[in-house]
């Protein structure tokens, strides 16, 4: 089955992360759903410098995190992952194990999992709601953060979630608590130290190896199990933590055209991820028939994990 993708409609000016932080206001997303002036904690959204409870927590996060990512670590993750052998469950099962997990790398949100995977699919649905691939999308794009779970390895949580970055070339400063990597080993290789350490510039970010994570391990579950979700679909799965190239726009070398026409999706779908974490409930009840239909059809046998 082809799925057609159409070009998204932006309206990027007037989402302008900065000017959200710095207005503190309320602010209307595409299709009418409000971006919230300040998160859970009544701070701006992913800001690491506001004194929090979760200030301390989350700096010893990327303490670890831009230690041990290394490009030979991501890759034995990845062949270990990428076998698929973890488990066999249903989409809409995995999201139910997912909920007894909070992520320790994310300043704006203390809310189980499966209530941040259905606001921000029904905020997209609401706004979006022909792009049915979306919807989806958005339901399953942390799903990877199963590997916390004892059946799946309990990973630690630097090597599950927070913000991903290439491994094989410097380290950009735009990455968040960039001055943890002097200690990364990587850090020291002279191969892995120039802008384009072991890649050719506009190789396609499918040729680079990325820190280990969620993103990447639910990207190839998604790819393994033959979904017939678009290409947008699993680059918006495989790149949404990578806040380096669609926030700051850093790694941008490294792209080509078709990850270009992919990136847009890419800024749609970020706003609805950050955004939309707010205590507001979702009624799971209420709006999982649809789910479950949409996992029928991209989906259709149980998958491997
Ligand atoms: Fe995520
Ligand atoms: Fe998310």
């Amino acid at each position: 089955m082809t799925v057609i993708v159409p070009e998204p409609v932006l309206q990027v000016n007037k989402l302008d992360n900065e000017n959200v932080n710095e207005e503190q206001r309320d602010l209307e997303l595409d299709g009418g759903f409000i971006i919230p002036g300040s998160n859970a904690f009544g701070h701006s959204f992913r800001d690491y410098e506001k004194e929090s409870e979760r200030k301390a927590s989350v700096e010893e996060f990327y303490r670890n995190n831009h230690i041990y990512q290394t490009f030979e670590f991501a890759k034995k993750k990845k062949e270990e992952y990428g076998k698929l052998q973890k488990a066999e469950m249903s989409i809409w099962e995995c999201c139910e194990l997912l909920n007894e997990f909070v992520d320790e790398s994310d300043p704006d949100l203390d809310e189980p999992q499966i209530e941040h995977l259905l606001q921000t699919a029904e905020a997209i649905r609401k706004d979006y709601p022909d792009q049915e691939w979306l919807h989806l999308t958005a339901l399953i794009h942390d799903l990877g953060k199963v590997m916390l779970h004892p059946s799946f390895g309990a990973e630690p949580q630097w090597c599950v979630v927070g913000d991903t970055f290439p491994l094989g070339c410097a380290f950009n400063e735009s990455i968040v608590h960039h001055q943890h990597f002097n200690e990364n080993p990587d850090s020291q290789n002279p191969k892995f130290r120039t802008k384009l350490g072991i890649y050719a510039e506009n190789c396609g970010l499918d040729k680079v190896t990325m820190s280990w994570g969620h993103d990447e391990y639910m990207y190839l579950v998604a790819k393994g199990n033959n979904t017939t979700l678009p290409p947008a679909a699993l680059f918006v799965i495989r790149f949404h933590s990578f806040y380096a190239l669609h926030r700051s726009g850093a790694y941008t070398y490294l792209m080509n055209d078709e990850d270009e026409e992919m990136l847009k999706w890419l800024h749609v779908f970020n706003k609805y991820d950050l955004y939309s974490k707010s205590k507001v409930r979702i009624n799971q009840e209420e709006v999982k028939p649809y789910y479950l239909s949409l996992i029928a059809k991209y989906f259709p046998a149980k998958l491997r994990w």
